[in-house]
């Protein structure tokens, strides 16, 4: 069995993960760790795992942490996981971060949109970009893996093929996205408190949000060029899910079999990656590791709606598929 610890266990990527872990054959959970919840059992904080997990929480240094399992997923904000991952891999575990701090290459980008300086700039563009069906090579030899965002995951996989045909413009890609609620985290604030956000639809971040440096960045590596990227999040009232459009201008009068084609040649055998026909919905991928794709072409422009769960595809299950990467096991080990 696999020693696993999870930092930041109280949050909710922490318990889509435990409830992944827990049917994983190969994974014994050892540390589950929280700053101000005190040692309760996991359950007292997750009662939906009343019954399933004996483990109490714990307030571990990253050393012991590190000691004590051979991977650690970081399940913390920002800035607080690279506080704490050098301390967990010179323990001598390998790590896969939730956070975004380790997404970008550039120390410079990464201050300009976090708005802080990197606490470990030395290892930015060293870490390998945990989405495995495009980057499985480098996860595989990696000790530290930067899980991707929710919503870059979401742009990202059905954008990849498009790009690398280049058959298509790349100054002028616009992604609308809408996200359940829990994207924001279990700390309360008044944007998801429950009279704000029910029964009501609203954008956020315009021009501003944290993925688009991401999202360009991934782009720019099969592209050669700084692609540039309107990426528009909204806040939908439900639970989880997200739904991406996105609008992509080609060089040449193309048709949707040529799209879907490039879509399914780009993954075929991916077990995770589902191209298909119809307009999907968010409800088809929730508590699934599945993102789902299709594309339109709609007066000129390529239309490419993907969809996938947030704390799934988005965070645990991408984590997971990380983890058996990791340690060479089949990846859809522990999921569908
Ligand atoms: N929610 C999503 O859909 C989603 C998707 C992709 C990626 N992510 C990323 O995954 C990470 C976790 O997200 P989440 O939604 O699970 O957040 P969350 O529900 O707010 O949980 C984060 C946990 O981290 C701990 N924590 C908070 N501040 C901390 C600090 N300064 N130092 C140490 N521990 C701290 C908290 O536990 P204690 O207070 O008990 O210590 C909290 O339960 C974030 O980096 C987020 O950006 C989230």
């Amino acid at each position: 069995m696999i020693k696993v610890a999870i930092l930041g266990a109280t949050g909710y990527t922490a318990l889509e993960l435990l409830k992944i872990l827990l049917r994983h054959p190969e994974v014994e959970i050892v540390a589950a760790t929280s700053r101000q919840e005190g040692s309760p059992p996991v359950s007292s904080v997750h009662p939906s795992l009343f019954g399933r997990i004996d483990l109490a929480l714990e307030d571990l240094s990253p050393e012991e942490v590190g000691r004590r399992a051979a991977c650690v997923f970081s399940c913390l904000p920002h800035c607080a996981s690279a506080e704490i991952i050098p301390r967990v891999l010179a323990a001598g575990a390998k790590v896969v971060d939730f956070s975004a701090d380790y997404r970008l290459d550039d120390p410079a980008t990464y201050l300009e949109w976090y708005g802080h300086q990197h606490p470990d700039p030395s290892r930015l563009g060293q870490t390998a970009y945990g989405l495995p069906e495009l980057f499985r090579d480098q996860i595989r030899s990696a000790d530290l893996v930067a899980n991707p965002g929710c919503y870059s995951t979401s742009a990202i996989v059905p954008l990849a093929p498009l790009v690398k045909s280049g058959w298509f413009e790349l100054d002028d890609i616009i992604i609308d996205s809408k996200s359940g609620v829990s994207g924001a985290g279990r700390q309360p604030k008044m944007m998801t408190h429950f009279p704000e956000c029910n029964e009501s639809m609203s954008a956020y971040n315009v021009g501003r949000h944290r993925h688009t440096p991401e999202i360009e960045q991934v782009i720019a590596r099969w592209a050669g060029v700084a692609p540039r990227v309107i990426f528009t999040p909204q806040l939908a009232p439900m639970d989880r899910g997200i739904l991406s459009t996105i609008y992509i201008k080609p060089r040449r009068v193309v048709s949707d079999a040529e799209v879907l084609g490039l879509l399914r040649d780009a993954y075929a055998g991916e077990r995770f990656v589902r191209v298909v026909d119809h307009l999907p919905g968010t409800k088809d991928t929730v508590d699934t590791n599945f993102c789902d794709v299709t594309a339109r072409v709609v007066r000129g422009r390529v239309l490419l709606i993907s969809c996938l769960d947030n704390l799934v595809k988005g965070a645990a299950g991408a984590a997971v598929q990380n983890f058996n990467c990791l340690f060479g096991l089949p990846e859809s080990t522990g999921m569908l």
